[in-house]
């Protein structure tokens, strides 16, 4: 048996399997995340760790432990992890949709300047890498910064407390604005600019390669042996591609979750030249392309919970039936945009309503406004000759039929419904069994696990009709984007 975690911004989900590939038990474990300041996120490392306990435990409650052979994970990508010389967590981690380091991005972007940094790292800065993160703790708070002996990523914390190796892993490491990502190695430029050394960071890894296995105590408090394998795991896109199957060249795979995440593999590495997509190592042994809108399924869940403050996500959603003719808008930057506007400043916006608009239309455009925003990325990668006719889905939003029918036109692809909705976690625990010798490979583990269960077809007279709206929504953003500096 594998076991699977997918380390989330809203939760940790746990994931145990068989090497079919079969389900056994998933848990799901909160945290609180923390909005210290407008635009800033962070969560506390310490509590990720104490629920991944919790969940482990109770995820194999009924389970013989002799039985379970590997461990690994999806993560969410870019946090900053700073540990002191004793171990300790300095201070709590920057999220990926954490927005205060606009300062040191404009520096990197255009002092030490996109070209070069490109060249170094095959990116460009954007306010949720991790390297500004770095530049921020350093300019703003150096006894912190100081005191730094480790820096890592989220999941990469939780291997290093279950195993004691400070690892990492390619497609996580691609995030950092650090990784030389076409040769897989640390940047020495970029360790340069940032002020670090080498050995403050970890061991690099592909996705599918045992780091380690168990510290003794660790194993004698979760109920496991110390034998089990450590595998280095992948960010959790890349994760979530590998549990949707897509791997090897040209497939898509996009993740409905707190963000918004359109992701294209490849067999060879490749560079938008404009940047506005991140070019990333893949947790196959190759590489890819992608989009991150950073609110996408929080859009509705914002929307839902804090403003119509009604939990049935369903029936409010029964009630939308006039797709493609939606007179209301929405911007969906509630935390500001990443892919393909890089401005932290970009905000929610609601455009359109008249006396007769109906709360239902509003919610329509909220799931709209979503597929809109994931469309610009989609064009960004058409206009690179990267055709799509089909793509996955996964993530909590990917639940909904109504929201995969409005991508599925939208974007005129068809739409993949994947047997497990557990994208990240699944494709962790798929790592597990590689690392463990199950599989060749990441691409035949693939091959045998993964399991289409529905396809949403696009309809000619409706995609039609959203090329039509999608003309207006692109026009929203650069009418109003002054407003929100
Ligand atoms: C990807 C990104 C997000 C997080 C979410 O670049 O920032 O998708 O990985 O967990």
């Amino acid at each position: 048996l594998y076991i699977g975690i997918d380390l989330g911004t809203s939760a940790v989900k746990l994931l145990l399997t068989d090497e079919k590939g079969t389900i056994k038990n998933v848990v799901s474990k909160e945290y609180p995340i923390y909005f210290p300041n407008s635009g800033w996120s962070e969560q506390k490392p310490e509590e990720w760790w104490e629920q991944v306990v919790v969940g482990i435990k109770e995820l194999i409650t009924n389970v013989d432990k002799d039985e379970i052979d590997g461990i690994s994970f999806g993560g969410q990508m870019h946090g900053l992890v700073i540990l002191d010389e004793s171990d300790e967590v300095i201070r709590p981690a920057l999220l990926w949709n954490d927005g205060r380091t606009w300062e040191e991005c404009n520096y990197l972007n255009e002092v030490i300047g996109q070209e070069n940094l490109s060249k170094y790292t095959a990116n460009i800065a954007f306010t949720g890498f991790t390297a500004p993160k770095i530049l921020w703790v350093k300019n703003k708070e150096p006894e912190n910064f100081n005191r730094i002996n480790k820096i890592m990523l989220p999941k990469d914390y939780i291997a290093y407390k279950l195993t004691g190796v400070h690892c990492t892993d390619v497609s996580d490491a691609s995030g950092m604005l650090l990784l030389d990502v076409e040769n897989k190695c640390w940047s020495k430029e970029m360790i340069e600019i940032c002020g670090i050394k080498e050995d403050q960071l970890a061991t690099l890894f592909e996705s599918y390669e045992v780091v380690g296995t168990l510290k003794e105590e660790i194993a004698t408090e979760l109920g496991l042996n110390s034998h089990v394998k450590v595998i280095a795991g992948a960010g959790d896109n890349a994760a979530a591609a590998v549990g949707t199957g897509t791997v090897g060249n040209g497939m898509c795979n996009i993740s409905l979750g707190t963000s918004g995440t359109i992701f294209i593999s490849s067999g060879q590495f490749g560079v938008d030249p404009h940047n506005a997509l991140h070019a990333f190592a893949h947790a196959d042994g190759h590489y890819h392309l992608m989009g991150c809108m950073l609110s996408a399924a929080s859009c509705n869940k914002w929307w839902m919970d804090d403003i119509v403050k009604d939990k049935d996500y369903i029936g409010e959603q029964q009630k939308i039936n006039k797709l493609g003719e939606n007179k209301v808008f929405f911007l969906p930057y509630l935390m500001g945009e990443r892919s393909p506007h890089n401005d932290p400043d970009a905000r929610g916006t609601f455009i359109g309503m008249t006396m007769d608009t109906t709360r239902e239309e509003m919610t329509q455009a909220v799931l709209e406004g979503v597929a809109f925003a994931l469309r610009d990325s989609f064009e960004v990668a058409k206009s690179l000759g990267i055709q799509i006719e089909r793509t996955k889905i996964c993530g909590g939003g990917a639940k909904s039929s109504l929201w995969r029918q409005i991508i599925a036109n939208v974007l005129n692809v068809k739409v993949d419904q994947i047997e497990s909705e557990e994208g990240p976690a699944l494709g962790g625990a798929m790592l597990a069994m590689v690392g463990c010798g199950v599989y060749k490979n990441v691409e035949e583990a693939a091959e045998q696990i993964v399991k289409i269960i529905n396809t949403v077809e696009p309809d000619e007279a409706l995609v039609a009709k959203y090329d039509a709206q999608y003309k207006k929504f692109a026009k929203i953003y650069p009418t109003v984007k002054t407003l929100f500096k």
